[in-house]
């Protein structure tokens, strides 16, 4: 078959979103779809059921919705749907490529090594988190998606999907076009103070989308920077965040000189965190102003949703239909 999607993207609706995210996985597809690019969005609560409460996720799909479009994901030019929508097709899909791949297989995949060493163990981990990776799969080889932007974290996930599209293609015909993992360039937004990446398991280092105009300043003014002439990661990551945030070409300029004092040995962090406020502020208002008026109709988000439900389900049971064809008649 052919590839139906040029690019295709699922969000776990778990929380809110910090600016982090946006820099990482959502500006870069707001930069492909206004390159011309078609993407298809899904939000991917099954997956997100794995490892938490269905009610805790059921009221995180429409804020993930709200963000997106308010982020810049245009309804008229991208498609949103609900993986839930198409739970049937998802799950059938996920059950008959799972048994093209050994459990072994898939407790070598290292997302969920780590996932089994942080938070679970074996022997009391639920069973569909093993089959994450091959439902990830289905969502893909259901869209027939030619490229999937992932970060590193998900290229393991992609090499699964390959294989298995590889392997159902060899034993029952070439039904699955491969798709490719579309590489984002990761970008290191760490915490704005402390150890690790900016997450929101650290509410203090990290900026929400949600958060006020006084909290920004506040969690700016308390960031780490670095000593004069020095260029640490977290200065790096700073600048990361005001280049990536900034609406103006003069303010990056701005951010330029500041730094270029600073490798002169000037002391100017407390005038370069001004700015990184003001940058952060001018991007959250806009944001914010944007998003109110995207809830403001609350069956705004439902059609966007039922237009999206058609155009998936309309793909996955024209792929599921071929699958069958092979194998269950
Ligand atoms: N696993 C992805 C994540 O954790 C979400 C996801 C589920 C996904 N299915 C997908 C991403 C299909 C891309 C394509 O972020």
């Amino acid at each position: 078959m052919q590839y139906k999607v040029e690019l295709l993207t699922g969000i776990r609706p778990t929380g809110g979103l910090t600016i982090a995210n946006y820099l990482g996985a959502v500006a870069p597809i707001v930069k492909l779809q206004d390159q011309g690019v078609f993407p298809v969005v899904f939000v991917a609560d099954l997956h997100a059921i794995t490892d938490n409460e269905p009610a805790a996720v059921r009221q995180y799909i429409h804020e993930v919705v709200a963000d997106y479009i308010a982020l810049g994901i245009d309804p008229k030019r991208a498609k949103i749907y609900l993986q839930s929508d198409i739970a049937g097709e998802v799950t059938t899909l996920t059950a008959l490529l799972a048994r093209l791949i050994s459990v072994a297989e898939l407790l070598r995949v290292p997302t969920l090594k780590d996932k089994l060493k942080r938070n679970a163990r074996p022997e009391t981990a639920n069973a569909l988190l093993l089959l994450y990776p091959v439902m990830m799969a289905a969502d893909i080889l259901l869209n027939r998606a030619k490229k999937v932007p992932v970060g590193e974290d998900q290229l393991a996930h992609m090499e699964v999907t390959r294989l298995l599209a590889r392997r159902f293609n060899k034993r029952y015909g070439e039904i699955f076009p491969i798709p490719q993992a579309l590489q984002v360039k990761s970008l290191r937004i760490l915490s704005l103070k402390g150890e690790g990446k900016m997450s929101k398991t650290n509410p203090m280092g990290a900026i929400f989308l949600t958060d006020d105009m006084e909290t920004v300043a506040k969690k700016i003014k308390a960031a780490e920077t670095a000593f004069e002439g020095v260029m640490s990661e977290k200065l790096k990551s700073h600048i990361l965040i005001a280049k990536g945030l900034a609406k103006t070409e003069s303010e990056c300029e701005e951010v330029d000189a500041i730094i270029r004092a600073h490798k002169e040995g000037k002391p100017v962090m407390a005038q370069f965190k001004e700015v990184l406020t003001r940058i952060v502020q001018n991007f959250l208002q806009e944001f914010q102003a944007k998003r109110a008026e995207v809830i403001r109709n609350p069956s705004y988000i439902a059609s966007i949703l039922e237009e999206g439900a058609k155009m998936a389900r309309e793909n996955a049971i024209e792929t599921l239909n071929e699958v069958k064809k092979v194998l269950l008649n």
